[in-house]
C-alpha cells in the first residue's frame, strides 16, 4: 500500500497534545496552572523513559570495565566549589525593562542571526550594544549579568548560610567523589568507568521546547578513568560507541544525527575537548549528548578542596596516578523528547484518510503487543485472554475489546504499539491469529504457538523506515 508522509509544520504542538491525551507526559501540577520547566510522565511516558534508561544501563554497565552507582542528590557544598559550579555555572541573562521578563542573552542574539558558540560573556554584551538589541516585545533590555543556575536549599532546621546545600546540576560529581571507593571496592584497574542515572536540577533562565530544556531532568552519565596520555584513544572509542547506540537501541536514522565540535570559547570550564551529538528536532538541530575530555580537572580539584588523595596506585609501575576522565553525558528526559519527536508521523493512507503513528523502536515502545478479539462473543475474548496471559511474562501487552477493529488499530498506532494480534473466527478453527504490523499495516496469519519467537524476531529485525 502506498502511503504519503504528510508535512508537519506544527509538530511540537501536536506532539505535546498527543502526549497529554495518550498519557505520555502531563504538565507538572497542572490543576494549579503548572510549574514552568517541570513535567510529569504518565503511564506510557514512564514506560518509554524506563525503557530508554534500561537500554542505556545495559549498554554501559553490563561490561567488566564499567561499574554502576547511585549517589545522593544533595552533596557537601564544598563539592560545588571544587567543581567550579559555584563560581562559573552561569548563563548570561537580560531583562525586559518594562515587563521584567528574563531571557538568555545568547538565545536573543541567536534569534537575530548571531552565532554565539565560541563567544564569551563580554563578547555577547558588546554585540548586544552594537546591535541595540531589544526584547521580543520591542522594549529596552537591562545590562546583561551572569546568572548562576544552581538551586539552593538548606539542610537541617536552621536556614542560615552555614546550612546551604545545592540540588546537583549534574550527576557527574557524585561519581568523582566516589572514584576511589568504587575502584577499591571492585578492585578495578585503569582504565575503567563509573556510570550513573539520576536527577539533576538547573534553574534555567528560560525553559522551552517541552522536555528539551527543563529545570528538573534526568541524566545518564559515565566517567571513564584513564591513564594521562591515553585520553585521545578513549575519547574516540566512546564517541563511536555512543553514536552507535542512537541507531541500534533507539532506532534514530543517521540522517537526523550529526556531530558538533565545541570551539574554544564554547568549551565548559572543565573540558579540554568536547563533541555533542545533535539531533534534528522539529525546532532545529540541538544537543542530545556530550562527549567530553575532562582531563584531570575534577579529580585534581577534589584533591585540593578535600585535602584527600584521589590517586590510583598502579602496582605494575609502582607509582600513583591521577587519572584523566572521558565523560559521556546524555539527558534521559532529552532522549525521551528526541525519541518522541523522531517517532511522530502523520500519513495519508488514502484520500481523506490519515493516521498518526508513533514509530518507536519496538524494544523501547511502551506497549509491545495489543491483543484484540474481533468481537466480544463466540469465545473470542477467552482465547484472547489466554494469549495475553501467555505473553505477559515476556512482553508488555495490552488487551482491548472496545470498538470497531479499525479504530482499535488506530489507537495502537497513536501510542506506537508495534504489533496487534487479532483473534477472529478462524482462530477458533485453526489456532492462528492475524498479526498486524504498525509501520506497514501488513497483516499475516501466524500460529498462536509461534507468537513469542515470531514477535521477538520481528523486534530484533526492526529498522526505522527512513534508515
Ligand atoms: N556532566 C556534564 C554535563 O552535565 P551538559 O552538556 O551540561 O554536560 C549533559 O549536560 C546533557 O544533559 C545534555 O546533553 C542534555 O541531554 C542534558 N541536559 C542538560 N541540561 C538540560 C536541561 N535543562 N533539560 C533537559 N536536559 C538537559
Amino acid at each position: 500500500m502506498k502511503r504519503k508522509k504528510l508535512k508537519m509544520p506544527d509538530t511540537m504542538e501536536k506532539l505535546v497534545s498527543l502526549c497529554k491525551r495518550k498519557g505520555f507526559v502531563f504538565q507538572s501540577s497542572e490543576i494549579y496552572g503548572g510549574l514552568n520547566g517541570c513535567w510529569d510522565y504518565g503511564p506510557l511516558g514512564v514506560e518509554l523513559l524506563r525503557n530508554i534508561k534500561e537500554s542505556w544501563w545495559r549498554e554501559m554497565t553490563y561490561r567488566d570495565d564499567v561499574e554502576g552507582i547511585d549517589a545522593s542528590i544533595l552533596m557537601h557544598p564544598r563539592t560545588w566549589e571544587a567543581s567550579g559550579h559555584v563560581e562559573g555555572f552561569n548563563d548570561p541573562m537580560v531583562e525586559d525593562s518594562k515587563t521584567n521578563e528574563r531571557f538568555r542573552l545568547d538565545h536573543l542574539l541567536e534569534e537575530v542571526g548571531v552565532e554565539c558558540s565560541g563567544m564569551d560573556f563580554d563578547a555577547m554584551a558588546a554585540k548586544m550594544t552594537e546591535l541595540a538589541l531589544k526584547s521580543p516585545k520591542g522594549n529596552a533590555l537591562t545590562e546583561p549579568r551572569q546568572f548562576n543556575m544552581m538551586f539552593k536549599t538548606h539542610v537541617g532546621p536552621v536556614e542560615d548560610t552555614a546550612s546551604v546545600v545545592y540540588l546537583r546540576p549534574e550527576t557527574a560529581q557524585g561519581i568523582f567523589v566516589n572514584f576511589l571507593n568504587v575502584q577499591q571496592a571492585m578492585r578495578q584497574k585503569l582504565p575503567f568507568g563509573i556510570a550513573q542515572i539520576g536527577k539533576a536540577f538547573r534553574n534555567e533562565i528560560t525553559t522551552k521546547n517541552f522536555l528539551f530544556r527543563t529545570r528538573e531532568f534526568e541524566q545518564m552519565e559515565m566517567q571513564f578513568f584513564v591513564k594521562p596520555g591515553e585520553e585521545d584513544q578513549w575519547f574516540d572509542y566512546w564517541k563511536e560507541q555512543r553514536r552507535n547506540w542512537f541507531s541500534t537501541a533507539l532506532g534514530i536514522p543517521d540522517s537526523r544525527l550529526r556531530w558538533h565540535e565545541h570551539g574554544a570559547g564554547e568549551l565548559a570550564h572543565y573540558a579540554r575537548k568536547a563533541y555533542d551529538v545533535q539531533y534534528e528536532f522539529p525546532f532545529g538541530w540541538d544537543e542530545v549528548e556530550g562527549i567530553h575530555n575532562r582531563g584531570q580537572f575534577d579529580l585534581g580539584q577534589h584533591e585540593e578542596f578535600s585535602n584527600k588523595q584521589l590517586k590510583f596506585f598502579d602496582e605494575q609501575a609502582r607509582e600513583k596516578v591521577l587519572p584523566s576522565v572521558i565523560e559521556t553525558s546524555i539527558g534521559a528526559s532529552r532522549s525521551t523528547m528526541m525519541v518522541l519527536a523522531n517517532a511522530y508521523s502523520e500519513e495519508e493512507i488514502k484520500e481523506g484518510d490519515t493516521r498518526v503513528v508513533m514509530r518507536f523502536h519496538p524494544r523501547i515502545a511502551p506497549l509491545k503487543v495489543a491483543i484484540l478479539p474481533l468481537v466480544k462473543r463466540d469465545g473470542m475474548p477467552d482465547v484472547a485472554r489466554r494469549i495475553e496471559a501467555d505473553l505477559r511474562p515476556h512482553l508488555r501487552v495490552f488487551y482491548d475489546e472496545g470498538g470497531a477493529i479499525g479504530r482499535r488499530y488506530r489507537r495502537m498506532d497513536e501510542v506506537g504499539t508495534p504489533f496487534c494480534l487479532t483473534v477472529d473466527s478462524d482462530t477458533l478453527e485453526d489456532d492462528t491469529v492475524t498479526i498486524r504490523e504498525r509501520d506497514t499495516m501488513a497483516q499475516e496469519r501466524i500460529k498462536i504457538a509461534d507468537l513469542l519467537p515470531e514477535i521477538t524476531a520481528r523486534m530484533a529485525a526492526w529498522k526505522h523506515p527512513e534508515s
